[in-house]
């Protein structure tokens, strides 16, 4: 594993299944990290661990007799799967994928293939898989498991243990053969119908080996899914990287993963718990854009999920239960990105999820083919509404509605939705997306990067700029508007001070970008990475409603490291 996201994760490219259709109908999952490195919670011997904490065995080299040992200490007595479940059914989510065997290789199931796992190790004796598939089925939410395919530190033939056994020659075909498969099987015939199996970290596996899993599960449980993360893409649906939220709507069938606080399993010190709104607002954004949103907790070693992140669930599930139309088989809208917020869609009603409201009471709602018939709140209130060139605008109060989100509901005149073009609002801030952009000799380009070990970041930019590049925004706009004009971009030393330029239908102004320095991680040792910060080009105007195109690249021959992440215009009043 060289630590690419690509290693970790696999490639991406599976076209989604019919028999993956209640996934996309799903929409929001309850993702579960929990094993014996949830009763460490990140530390060992006093020392904290930062990061993911389920890699705390690798993190701090723990020998493998050493971390057996804290199997004869594991007892999640407070574990309860009915309220597990409960609180997953009240956060209005649809399924759950807990780790059955992660990276450190113990099994959280009864595994009669090898005694390293719950039932037999520890004192506490039970199957808590077997109890959640009953409680999951009891409730009617769909139950798969997470399972370490190639990873696994307990057994010298797995991949990724070099501390206990330093340059040994693996036989990663008697793992996989002695180990992987027949618990893989044990899993889909000892707990009922699997939803799906979540495999990760794919690394080295081969094709044939990647194949022969896959056809395994289809033997035993023809409708359980598999992800990407298979490896080889063989997945039927695509996992995105940790954390990783498209910017633009994706076709085919995918889900993001992504985790409460900065971990996925449980971490003492971390309590940077995603607010309700957050959550919400990253649901509809990956609902928005046509995929799931798998959601992760870490239960602690006694089996407690943390009260602030199960009480901050259970406030999202307020506003899921209130929208399940909006949320629940809803669809991404065709419309253009929306400076308020964000549009899901059914057919030909439109919810508009407005993150920012506007306080001078007046919703724009830009780039529609058709008209529309009517507009609501989320209390029935009827909207009044008048159409402006391509867009309509609805009369709304100016007191921001309760709700983690308020939604406006519309319905379009039948046929065509939109109109296709891209469109920037006055008093609204705008992202001009690079997958929008007409690029001549540049590139869409995506970097990934980690903050705490494991804590992945990402960006969707524009790079590999040469002195004829350009990247151009064509966009409407509805009425005069007026923007300060900010670019986010990364810069590397060798290109500070770089020259560049933006054009608005004609008017040139240019500035230097400046070095914004690089995220090295010396500690990890996993290479140079970019950091991005954000530069105030000025005022742009645009006097009046039309179409307008604003072109931006570099003056000379510098700067050809330099990544552009957004424009973004936001009002100047
Ligand atoms: C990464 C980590 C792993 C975690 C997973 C969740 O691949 O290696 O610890 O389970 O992401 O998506």
């Amino acid at each position: 594993m060289d630590g690419t996201s690509s290693d970790m994760w696999g490639g991406t490219g599976s076209s989604g299944t019919e028999k993956g259709a209640w996934l996309a109908d799903s929409r929001f999952a309850m993702f579960i990290h929990w094993g014996l490195y949830s009763e460490l919670g990140a530390r060992w011997q006093g020392q904290t661990h930062y990061g993911i904490s389920e890699w705390i065995m690798n993190r701090a080299r723990i020998g493998v007799a050493e971390y057996e040992r804290i199997a004869e200490q594991f007892n999640p007595v407070d574990f309860d799967a009915g309220e597990w479940v409960d609180l997953a059914a009240a956060a209005g989510m649809r399924h759950m994928m807990i780790t059955s065997k992660h990276h450190d290789g113990f099994a959280m199931f009864a595994s009669k293939v090898h005694p390293y796992n719950i039932a037999t190790a520890t004192p506490f004796g039970r199957d808590p898989m077997a109890e959640l598939s009953a409680a999951c089925a009891e409730r009617g939410l769909r139950f798969g498991f997470y399972y370490s395919q190639t990873l696994d530190w307990h057994e010298p033939d797995g991949v990724g243990n070099d501390w206990d056994w330093p340059g040994r020659e693996r036989d990663f075909q008697s793992y996989l053969r002695g180990k992987a498969i027949p618990q893989i099987e044990e899993l889909l015939t000892g707990y009922g119908p699997i939803c799906g199996i979540w495999f990760d970290c794919p690394g080295p596996i081969t094709e044939d080996e990647s194949r022969e899993i896959v056809a395994m599960v289809r033997q035993h449980q023809p409708d359980c899914l598999v992800n990407s993360r298979i490896g080889n893409n063989l997945g039927d649906y695509d996992s995105l990287g940790d954390q990783e939220i498209p910017r633009l709507p994706r076709a085919g069938l995918w889900e993001t993963p992504d985790t409460h606080n900065d971990t996925w399993a449980y971490a003492w010190y971390d309590l940077n718990f995603k607010s309700a709104g957050e959550i919400a607002r990253r649901l509809v954004r990956v609902v928005s854009r046509g995929g799931t949103y798998l959601l992760n907790v870490g239960p602690d070693g006694r089996g407690r999920i943390p009260e602030a992140s199960a009480a901050i669930l259970r406030e999202v599930g307020v506003w899921v239960h209130a929208h399940e139309q909006a949320i629940h088989g809803a669809q991404p809208s065709t419309l253009p990105p929306l400076a308020w917020g964000e549009c899901t869609a059914r057919g030909n009603t439109l919810f508009l999820h407005v993150f920012d409201w506007p306080t001078d009471g007046r919703l724009v709602v830009p780039g529609l083919a058709g008209r529309v018939w009517s507009a609501r709140l989320d209390d029935g209130t009827a909207l009044a509404y008048t159409a402006l060139g391509s867009a309509a605008v609805i009369d709304v109060p100016r007191a921001r509605p309760d709700g983690l989100i308020p939604v406006v509901t519309v319905q379009i005149e039948g046929g065509e939705i939109a109109s296709g073009a891209q469109v920037v609002l006055s008093g609204c801030t705008n992202h001009l997306e690079p997958g929008l952009a007409t690029l001549t000799g540049c590139a869409e380009q995506k970097v990934s990067w980690m903050e705490k070990f494991g804590d992945w970041h990402h960006a969707e930019c524009v790079g590999g700029w040469t002195s004829a590049s350009s990247c151009a925004w064509t966009f409407d706009t509805v009425e005069p508007g007026r923007w300060y004009l900010d670019i986010r971009y990364s810069c590397p030393a060798d290109d500070d001070y770089s020259e560049w330029q933006v054009t608005l239908d004609g008017e040139m102004v240019s500035f230097p970008l400046l070095d914004t320095g690089e995220r090295e991680h010396r500690k990890i040792g996993w290479g140079a990475l970019p950091r991005f910060r954000e530069y105030r080009v000025g005022v742009v105007t645009v006097p009046e409603a039309g179409s307008h195109t604003l072109a931006f690249g570099p003056t000379g021959e510098a700067g050809a490291g330099i990544r552009v992440e957004a424009l973004r215009l936001s009002p100047v009043s």
